[in-house]
């Protein structure tokens, strides 16, 4: 009987390692041979952790499962599917993954993550099999022609980067992987690494091959150290099974990567002072041009990417990149994972298709919040995203959509408030957030983040208030437009929305809201 606990996280912090430990003792005493895998997670993290087991039928989900609960379990059959209080059904069927649209995330949880076995027998490889045989530019073209676009959060198209970097001649090209996810309420780069890592290494590989590099990094926030593990174990798997080193099956195309450990700065996620950091200096945002495309890590030729944008890669080359362009509205193509945190009942990951909308994700997944008050305000796109108030929750999430409103999709983070949040505390802790993750390189960004905090600070004390209103208006002008990158550039976002939507917590006339 094959039993399924995720190694990852969300589960361990809920006690995933106990109850596989727990489980394989209790299941010795009982005289039942079981065997256990660790998974990934489903993304399902309110239930996490989820134990599932595997029947004729498929597997069936049991969870929140704690260690008391295991004599119960065993007593009710678990090993057979049996009922029992904590009892899904099956897995597959329990309507939060059903209605998902997984196409990168569609083995994570699945899989134990670092067999190349159960990777190859769910479609892994597949991608590369048929890259090893393509010309570089028609790598280049499938994923042009996919619509893909950076899921770091600017959306750039992933194409036109590699072609950049295809058609730049260099001795030594670069891939990295930006692995540095930073933003509040994300974590589907981690959960990514941790449940499907041969697939950032697959779509690593398949970049190598595309602009003609032999060398990759992978930069990991240093908070998450199970990732960092789960992508050595993985790393060690495919060199063994030939698909990552010198000769990668039998093609004559060489290829290898190793992981980096980020040493905890936010702006370290800023792709060129990961590059600066990458190479042993402190992490100062460098002024583009030249580009990372251009002149990158050790001043060469790199492609620098998400680790979405990276794992999207494979799917594109395995079911060809008309086949992902289907997905998505407008300009926005294939799918987000979108990140379901902050006061929800069912906080977890939701992949689909752009176009769907935050009304959706907030009540058909998430379940409405999980204190039972109203829901208010959500930010979506991480500490420099937009609050959206109610009346924008059915608009799509589509990159131009949401550009249109003043807010951004960004890397697909939402963070959601009842009717108990201050807003106005919400675009002081934007600031804030500001002033303590700034490098200090330009000013507006530097000085502009502590002054605005202690400008919203007289707004809350009521304080000459039109001029401090006035002062915070044009300070977020300055930011926005005087900023070498996003930190300074974007935390404007939070506070205009926080402004502009709930004036009353400011102590300002509330507006009538269409
Ligand atoms: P950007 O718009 O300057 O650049 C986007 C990417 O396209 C970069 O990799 C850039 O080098 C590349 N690029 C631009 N023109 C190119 C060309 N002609 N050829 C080849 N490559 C080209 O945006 P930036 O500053 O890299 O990222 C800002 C975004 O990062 C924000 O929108 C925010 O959503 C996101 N962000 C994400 C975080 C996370 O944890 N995932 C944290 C903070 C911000
Ligand atoms: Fe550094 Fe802020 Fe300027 Fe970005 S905007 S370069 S974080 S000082």
């Amino acid at each position: 009987i094959t039993v399924y606990i995720p190694r990852d996280t969300a589960a361990v912090a809920m006690g995933a390692h106990e109850i596989a430990q727990q489980l394989a003792a209790q299941a010795q005493e009982r005289g039942l041979d079981i065997q256990i895998v660790r998974n990934g997670s489903r993304g399902l993290l309110w239930l996490e952790p989820l134990v599932e087991v595997q029947t004729a039928a498929g597997r069936v989900a049991y969870g929140p499962v704690q260690t008391e609960d295991l004599p119960g379990l065993f007593d009710a059959g678990f090993l057979q599917g049996g009922t029992h209080k904590l009892c899904h059904g099956l897995t597959d069927a329990i309507p939060y993954l059903k209605n998902q649209e997984r196409l990168t995330f569609a083995r994570v949880g699945i899989i134990d993550p670092v067999s190349v076995a159960d990777y190859q027998a769910c479609g892994g490889f597949e991608g590369l099999s048929k890259a090893l045989a393509m010309e570089t530019a028609a790598i280049v073209k499938e994923v042009t022609d996919s619509g893909l676009r950076g899921r770091g959060g600017a959306a750039f198209p992933t194409g036109i980067k590699w072609n950049t970097v295809l058609n730049t001649p260099a001795q030594q090209k670069y891939i990295v992987c930006n692995a540095d996810e930073g933003d509040s309420g994300t974590f589907s780069d981690r959960m990514l690494m941790e449940g499907d890592p041969l697939c950032l290494i697959e779509g690593m590989t398949i970049a190598g091959l595309a602009v003609g590099a032999t060398y990759g990094y992978i930069y990991v926030r240093s908070e998450y150290p199970l990732a960092v593990q789960a992508l050595n174990e993985a790393i060690e798997a495919a060199r063994a099974a030939g698909w990552l080193g010198k000769n990668i099956q039998g093609s004559g195309y060489e290829f290898d990567l190793e992981v980096r450990k980020a040493a905890g700065a936010y702006i370290c996620g800023e792709e060129t002072a990961l590059l600066d950091s990458l190479e042993g200096k402190r992490g100062m945002v460098r002024v583009k041009p030249p580009l990372p495309a251009i002149k990158g890590l050790f001043g060469q030729p790199t492609v620098i990417n998400n680790v979405v944008s990276l794992a999207s890669v494979p799917v594109i080359l395995a079911k060809g990149g008309a086949y992902y362009q289907n997905y998505g509205m407008g300009r926005s193509r294939g799918t987000l994972a979108f990140q379901l945190t902050g006061n929800l009942q069912n906080g977890g990951l939701v992949e689909k298709a752009f176009g769907v909308t935050l009304r959706e994700l907030l009540y058909d997944y998430g379940g409405g919040s999980a204190s039972g008050r109203p829901l208010r305000a959500v930010q979506v796109g991480g500490p420099l995203g937009a609050y959206l108030p109610e009346h924008q929750w059915d608009v799509p999430l589509d990159y131009e959509t949401y550009m249109k409103i003043n807010a951004m999709v960004g890397h697909g983070g939402l963070v959601a408030f009842d009717d108990t949040v201050d807003m106005a505390h919400m675009a002081q802790y934007a600031m804030e957030f500001c002033a303590i993750e700034s490098c200090g390189k330009c000013t507006p960004c530097r000085i502009g983040s502590t002054r605005g905090v202690e400008t919203i600070q007289k707004i809350r004390r009521r304080e000459d208030m039109d001029n401090h209103v006035e002062l915070l208006r044009d300070l977020c002008d300055t930011m926005f437009s005087g900023s070498l990158c996003a930190l300074g550039g974007m935390t404007p976002y939070p506070v205009l929305s926080a402004l502009e939507h709930f004036p009353q917590d400011f102590g300002l006339a509330p507006q009538t809201e269409q």
